[in-house]
């Protein structure tokens, strides 16, 4: 017996939005009816410059769609497709359409198709990355990720149509497609859990211009809030420094300090911790401030120089410290340069002293700035290896631990 193929039964629509990249969309198509999607297709007038509806009606079997008020149609399928469908797909999503949907626009069949949707939206943005990169673009998307209903796949830093390089490259197919894939296949497993995510580093002022800090992307937190908001929870995320985009469906709170990170973190939880069922402290706050700031910015001269740096407090610790029961589920990080058994034991160390669950134990070399990481999961009893693999793949086991905790605090 053969299983049966992945979206059979979904109804997914794509709308084909009027960029080079448009041709992409049949490549996409092909995959989602390969796996058994029911596909209808709209294209906009101006993707109709760049691709025809033959192309498509002929991959469906169905009349593509397009039109809001077209003379031989009944209804209004904008309103129609948007109960019926499983999943909308903009697929290349222009500035001009992301822009719509950030307006609530409803002037043709796309934007209204959106507006009406009761179903995940996903877009693939593609422009010229000067588009992009455009004031009115960038508040645009803010507004979008505000609303947290469309999620945005890519884009990806490459080679644009007209040659440049830069970031407006549409994410490829396949990675559409197992975006997907995840959206209607994956289960919820984090629905209705309040999830706080900490990411990135803290920098702390030495006067206006220069500070001390450490070196933190925010990759692993990022992933992390990402992931659990795919997983169905309400994430909202503290964010020190990074340049890294807002993950879809994520509330943001943007920090610069330890300080400024412990007063957002408080605001969150609240004075009895009840602001959330679980906190993920994966920024990396700087341990020792300056004792005084400068207001201005201090003058170079041919004398040494002495920075005297006290310490800040230990936030993590604080939160166990306050913690009275067993919730919220505290997870914490420990970044090491030791070897891998000395690594667990001062994890374990660290798990006692700042009273948290478990603790999240990796090394410099295997983590800073990378893509990639592999570390051990350290609980009061118990270790768990996660082998090499994408920030993702460890969010995903971080997750599943903080779903297993919650659910033995429930039974
Ligand atoms: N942490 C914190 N407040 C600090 C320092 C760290 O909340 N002032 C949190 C981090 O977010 C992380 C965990 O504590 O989840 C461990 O951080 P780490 O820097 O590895 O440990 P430290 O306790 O600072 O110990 P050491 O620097 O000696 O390794």
């Amino acid at each position: 017996m053969t299983a049966a193929p992945a979206l059979a039964g979904k109804k997914i629509t794509l709308c084909v939005a009027g960029s080079i990249a448009a041709y992409k969309a049949v490549l996409l198509a092909r995959r989602l009816l390969a796996e058994g999607a029911e596909l209808d297709v709209s294209l906009t007038a101006s993707a109709r410059a760049f691709i025809g509806p033959a192309t498509f009606s002929g991959l469906t079997g169905r009349p593509v769609l397009g039109e809001m008020f077209a003379p031989d149609q009944a209804g209004e399928p904008h309103v129609v497709l948007g109960k019926a469908s499983d999943l909308v797909l903009v697929v290349p999503a222009t500035a001009d359409a992301l822009a719509r949907f950030a307006h609530g626009r409803a002037d043709d069949f796309t934007s209204a198709l959106v507006l009406c949707a009761a179903c995940p939206v996903l877009a693939a943005p593609a422009m010229h990355p000067s588009m992009w990169a455009n004031p009115a673009t960038v508040r645009n998307l803010a507004m979008l990720a505000t609303d947290g209903r469309i999620r945005l796949i890519g884009p990806v830093a490459g080679a644009v149509a007209s040659g440049d390089i830069g970031m407006g490259r549409m994410a490829e197919p396949n990675t559409i497609f197992d975006a997907v894939l995840r959206t209607l296949t994956e289960r919820q497993t984090l629905r209705g859990v309040r999830l706080l995510v900490t990411a990135g580093p803290t920098t702390e002022d030495i006067d206006p211009v220069r500070y001390v800090g450490n070196r933190s992307s925010g990759k692993m937190g990022f992933a992390v809030a990402e992931r659990a908001a795919e997983l169905g929870a309400q994430v909202t995320l503290i964010a020190g420094p990074v340049s890294l985009p807002t993950p879809p469906g994520v509330t943001r709170v943007d920090v610069q300090s330890a300080e400024s990170l412990r007063n957002a973190l408080w605001h969150v939880l609240g004075g009895d911790l009840g602001g959330t069922d679980a906190l993920v402290m994966a920024a990396a706050v700087a341990d020792y401030r300056p004792a005084a700031a400068s207001l201005t910015k201090l003058r170079r001269s041919d004398a040494p120089l002495t920075l005297e740096l006290v310490p800040n407090p230990d936030l993590l610790a604080e939160i166990g410290r306050a913690r009275r029961r067993t919730r919220p589920v505290l997870v914490g990080f420990a970044l090491g340069t030791e070897d891998d058994a000395d690594a667990v034991v001062t994890a374990r160390r660290k798990l006692a002293d700042k009273r948290v669950d478990f603790v999240v134990s990796n090394h410099a070399d295997e983590s800073i700035g990378r893509d990639d990481i592999r570390a051990v999961l350290v609980g009061p009893s118990d270790e768990e290896h996660v082998p090499f693999g994408p920030k993702r793949a460890l969010a995903d086991r971080i997750l599943a631990r903080v779903g297993s905790e919650l659910a033995a605090r429930r039974a």
